[in-house]
């Protein structure tokens, strides 16, 4: 058998549709609002790298929310993120986030420090760099949805569209030009025919999409997989991602889901170890080693008190050994792409 493993590694290996990143979603801040330092980044990133039974490629890529370090005066406009000088002595290719719903203002700022950063740390940091997120969740906290549920102020599309098209002239003249620039929302503003001037404004989509905050639906752990597959259709439907009939034929990413490993039932969502695994094999191990880049959440909650709900893969301790077994029965990573190529 060691030979048709040997071809189907090496098949998986050349298949140009393989995603490029696999990762986790990284916060800049404790919950106790003090900033991560760049051994905290080290730390995690390193980590994620090792976890035991890791599918796929592994988890070498982080996306981030914040080109901004956490907590700098804000007369401080250049304050590199600590993430990215841990990225580039850990090797972890990076998803960047421009933090869209604090105002024009912050976004020119963020702006000023993503060029500080090509220009401090050259081509050690931009050829990690997979995509630019201009925005995270923002449509999502201006919805009635999230103004019901207070969340932030967010921004509006139009917005969106303007903060996009100055972070390309930012990058315009640097080694960054080609990256792709895109957004991340949930999966139901997306599929919102209202904002489509956004979709036409990106290079990529990122979908977030939890089944454990659909709670107007049935949206038990059992329910998990198909919510998680409508959401991710409905996107591709709206966005054209993979060649569907949609529109401008954008690819999607899946920038978040997760299931939560501790916290309170929302609706028959029920967090636990338990469920967090059921979700991990039946939504997680779909999309690792596949097509799609994925950036999970979370490897672990933002520490020093655990949040409620809690999603961290590895509890409160950071360790390679997480709460569950994340293999993933025939997609391969470590163990299993470890021995049988061996040309011996
Ligand atoms: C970084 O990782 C990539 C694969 O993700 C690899 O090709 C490259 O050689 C690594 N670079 C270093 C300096 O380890
Ligand atoms: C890039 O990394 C190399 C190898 O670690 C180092 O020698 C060089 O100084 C770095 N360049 C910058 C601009 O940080
Ligand atoms: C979008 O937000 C901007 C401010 O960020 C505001 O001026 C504008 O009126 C909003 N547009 C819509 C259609 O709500
Ligand atoms: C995807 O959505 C379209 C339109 O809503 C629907 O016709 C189709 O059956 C869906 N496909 C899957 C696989 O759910």
């Amino acid at each position: 058998m060691r030979g048709t493993h040997c071809l189907a590694a090496l098949a998986a290996a050349f298949s140009s549709a393989t995603a490029q990143y696999q990762g986790f979603n990284y916060g800049a801040f404790f919950t106790d609002n003090s900033p991560k330092m760049q051994s905290d980044f080290e730390a995690k990133f390193k980590t994620a790298q090792n976890l035991e039974g890791a599918p796929g490629k592994g988890f070498t890529s982080a996306r981030l929310y914040t080109t901004l370090q956490w907590g700098t005066a804000s007369d401080i406009i250049s304050a590199i993120p600590a993430a990215i000088p841990a990225a580039i002595t850990t090797n972890t290719t990076l998803l960047l986030g421009i933090w869209c719903s604090a105002g024009h203002a912050i976004v020119s700022h963020e702006l000023t420090a993503l060029r500080s950063a090509i220009t401090t740390y050259g081509s050690n940091f931009t050829d990690l760099v997979g995509g630019i997120s201009v925005g995270s969740e923002d449509l999502y906290r201006s919805s009635p949805t999230g103004i019901a549920n207070h969340e932030n102020t967010g921004a509006n599309t139009t917005a969106l569209v303007t903060y996009i098209a100055r972070a390309r002239d930012a990058v315009k003249d640097t080694a960054l030009s080609q990256v792709p620039i895109g957004h991340v929302d949930t999966w139901s503003e997306w599929a919102d025919p209202k904002n489509r001037a956004l979709v036409d404004a990106v290079d990529f989509v990122g979908m977030d999409a939890y089944s454990y905050w659909q709670s107007m639906v049935p949206n038990g752990v059992d329910r998990s997989k198909a919510l998680f597959d409508d959401a991710l259709n409905r996107t591709r439907m709206a966005v054209g991602g993979k060649g569907d009939r949609g529109r401008g034929n954008k690819p999607v990413w899946v920038t978040e889901t997760g299931f939560p490993v501790s916290g309170k039932t929302s609706n028959e969502a029920v967090p636990g170890v338990e469920g967090a695994r059921r979700f991990w094999r039946e939504v997680g191990c779909g999309l690792f080693g596949g097509e799609v880049n994925v950036w999970w959440y979370t490897l672990r909650d933002a520490g020093k008190r655990t949040p409620e709900p809690s999603f961290g893969i590895v509890g409160e301790e950071l360790g390679t050994r997480p709460l569950f077994d994340i293999s993933c029965p025939g997609v391969g990573g470590d163990e299993e792409d470890g021995e049988g190529c061996d040309p011996e």
